[in-house]
């Protein structure tokens, strides 16, 4: 009889009990079929690819960025050569095998024992995403024959694993690599909470179990924060206490990647702890909830944020990446509601570039919807108004900087549909930027994406992840998807791309623990996010409207 019951108590678990291991669904539409003008445009791309890079070959080898106007160099990410290492998976994704060998050479000579600029202190973020990022895509994607990639990550790994002090779970955002001390600076979630994917490959490569232990466990802590809306965490947090710092909540830069993360991460590890999936689905839900608003002029669907007491209509090129974010995240969890709004959000993410005057869209912007027009700043002006009435949303910042986020989920968007449309998108960008962002054979920045005569001018930096993401992104879209299927790998938050097994994510049916909100005042000031340019402060314009 007893064992009666238990076997119908656990049949009746079983039944009842929903597993917390979902069998994720396909990202990619089966039969995608490419027209043949896909191979055209492919081909465009990896022109601008090797006009570029043998610009920074001629002027800038070695140091971080190209300066395409001046034909010079500058070394914004500590004089590491970011633009060879962040270009390696895509000179292997576009199959430039000399420019490979060439930047592997390279890399063997790096020094991470200091920053070759002595001034300059070490981003574990962006040294994260483009150095360790970088080594490990190359490593992999290269069948794992390169070894001295593999060290590289783990040599400059090692300096970063001092950001974590004591028994920390929260890394601090920058290092001094001379001493191996922290700067004591309020960080970021993103800065904290987007490095799972690297550090935890790094540990499944070199068998060390720290660097996954490291990264996961600042992850963690950083979803169990109180919040006040489900899921969705305050922007800064305070290394030193692990507390949360202001309540300001975006998709945005300085919490972006956070977000990203949550759902990569169990993609590419299957065995990892529910929080992640959950508080990302959490996360999407409140969104839905809470920040999704709808423009009264052309319809628009845009993510809003929440400063701790109201909702800001504005939105930026950086945040752009939740769309293709959000079908990822909603294919794997068989969700079409998440894909549908995910698709919305990537139509006006695109209509920032389809509207103004270089079919290239700005780092800032704002939106008017039925429920208020609040942005933090001004109210819009005469001629905000009236290229609202036109377009649907309204310029606050009009430079352009080599973004790939519009690009980027304009990508996972023709993966996952199949629908042309995306490739009619990605061929105007291409067109755009060879028209509008050329300058002495490589490609340049410019000031002002509203201004098709050069009145703006150009902004004398290239950027890392224009190599690394803009076209990458570019190129396969165009490429053969069974080639860098997004059923086969993830990408990191730089497109380095990771291989990865069979999708099962491992998600909890009840909502995340969180601890209780502190009991501060809700709206403290806004946190000081690092000024550099992955990364860049994504209140500068509400900040200078103030
Ligand atoms: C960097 O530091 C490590 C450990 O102190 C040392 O073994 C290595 O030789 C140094 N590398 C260079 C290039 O100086
Ligand atoms: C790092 O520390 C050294 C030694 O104290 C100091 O000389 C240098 O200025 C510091 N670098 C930065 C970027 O703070
Ligand atoms: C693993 O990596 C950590 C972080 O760099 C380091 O402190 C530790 O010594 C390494 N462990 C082994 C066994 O090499
Ligand atoms: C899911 O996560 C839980 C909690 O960390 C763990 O015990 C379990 O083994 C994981 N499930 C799978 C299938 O990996
Ligand atoms: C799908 O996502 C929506 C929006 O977040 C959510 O309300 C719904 O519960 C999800 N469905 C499932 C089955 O998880």
């Amino acid at each position: 009889m007893l064992l009666l019951t238990n076997a119908f108590h656990l049949a009746l678990l079983a039944i009842v009990a929903p597993s917390p291991f979902v069998s994720a669904g396909n990202v990619q539409k089966s039969g995608l079929q490419l027209p043949a003008s896909a191979a055209t445009n492919k081909a465009q791309v990896v022109t601008m690819f090797t006009d570029a890079y043998s610009v920074y070959q001629k002027v800038a080898f070695g140091h971080d960025d190209l300066e395409p106007v001046s034909l010079s160099f500058d070394d914004s990410r500590n004089g590491w050569g970011a633009t060879i290492v962040d270009g390696m998976s895509t000179m292997l994704v576009m199959g430039l095998t000399d420019l490979y060998q060439q930047a592997v050479q390279f890399a063997g000579t790096i020094d991470f024992n200091q920053s070759n600029v002595p001034s300059e202190t070490v981003s574990v973020f962006e040294t994260t995403i483009r150095f360790v990022g970088g080594f490990l895509s190359a490593y992999q994607l290269n069948g794992e024959q390169d070894k001295i990639l593999l060290e590289k990550a783990q040599q400059v790994a090692d300096k970063l694993a001092f950001a974590w002090v004591g028994n920390n779970d929260v890394p601090f955002g920058e290092l001094n690599f001379t001493t191996n001390e922290p700067i004591v600076a309020a960080s970021n979630i993103a800065e904290a909470g987007t490095l799972t994917l690297e550090w935890t490959l790094l540990s499944q490569l070199t068998g060390n179990q720290t660097y996954a232990d490291l990264a996961q466990k600042s992850v963690k802590h950083i979803a169990s924060l109180g919040t006040q809306l489900p899921g969705l965490a305050a922007q800064g947090i305070d290394p030193s206490s692990g507390e949360a710092v202001g309540s300001y909540v975006t998709w945005s830069g300085g919490s972006d990647s956070y977000f990203e993360y949550l759902i990569k991460f169990p993609r590419l590890f299957p065995n990892s702890d529910p929080i992640f999936a959950t508080t990302w689905l959490t996360a999407v839900d409140s969104s839905i909830k809470t920040l999704k608003k709808t423009s009264t002029v052309g319809g628009h669907v845009y993510l809003a944020d929440f400063d701790g007491t109201q909702i800001r209509h504005i939105g930026s090129h950086l945040a752009c990446f939740h769309a293709g974010n959000w079908i990822l995240g909603g294919k794997l969890l068989n969700n079409d509601t998440i894909v549908d709004v995910a698709l919305e959000l990537a139509d006006a993410c695109w209509n920032t570039y389809a509207s103004t005057a270089t079919g290239i869209g700005p780092e800032t912007f704002a939106w008017i919807s039925s429920d208020g027009s609040f942005t933090g700043g001004d109210a819009p002006s005469a001629s905000d108004l009236s290229f609202y009435s036109k377009n649907g949303f309204y310029i606050t910042g009009s430079d352009y900087i080599l973004r790939p986020e519009v690009l980027e989920s304009n990508f996972y968007a023709w993966r996952a549909t199949g629908d042309t449309k995306y490739l009619d998108r990605a061929e105007s960008a291409i067109e755009s930027v060879n028209k509008f962002l050329e300058v002495n054979n490589a490609f340049a920045g410019i000031n002002d994406v509203n201004n098709a005569n050069g009145g703006g001018g150009f902004i004398d930096d290239t950027e890392s992840f224009f190599f690394a993401e803009v076209l990458k992104y570019l190129y396969l879209t165009f490429d053969d998807p069974n080639h860098i299927s997004i059923d086969e790998f993830v990408f990191n938050t730089e497109c380095h791309p990771f291989k990865a097994g069979p999708a099962e994510i491992n998600i909890s049916h009840s909502p995340p623990k969180t601890s209780p909100l502190p009991s501060s005042p809700l709206n403290l000031p806004l946190p000081q996010i690092s000024p550099n340019p992955r990364l860049p402060n994504p209140f500068s314009s509400i900040l200078g409207l103030l």
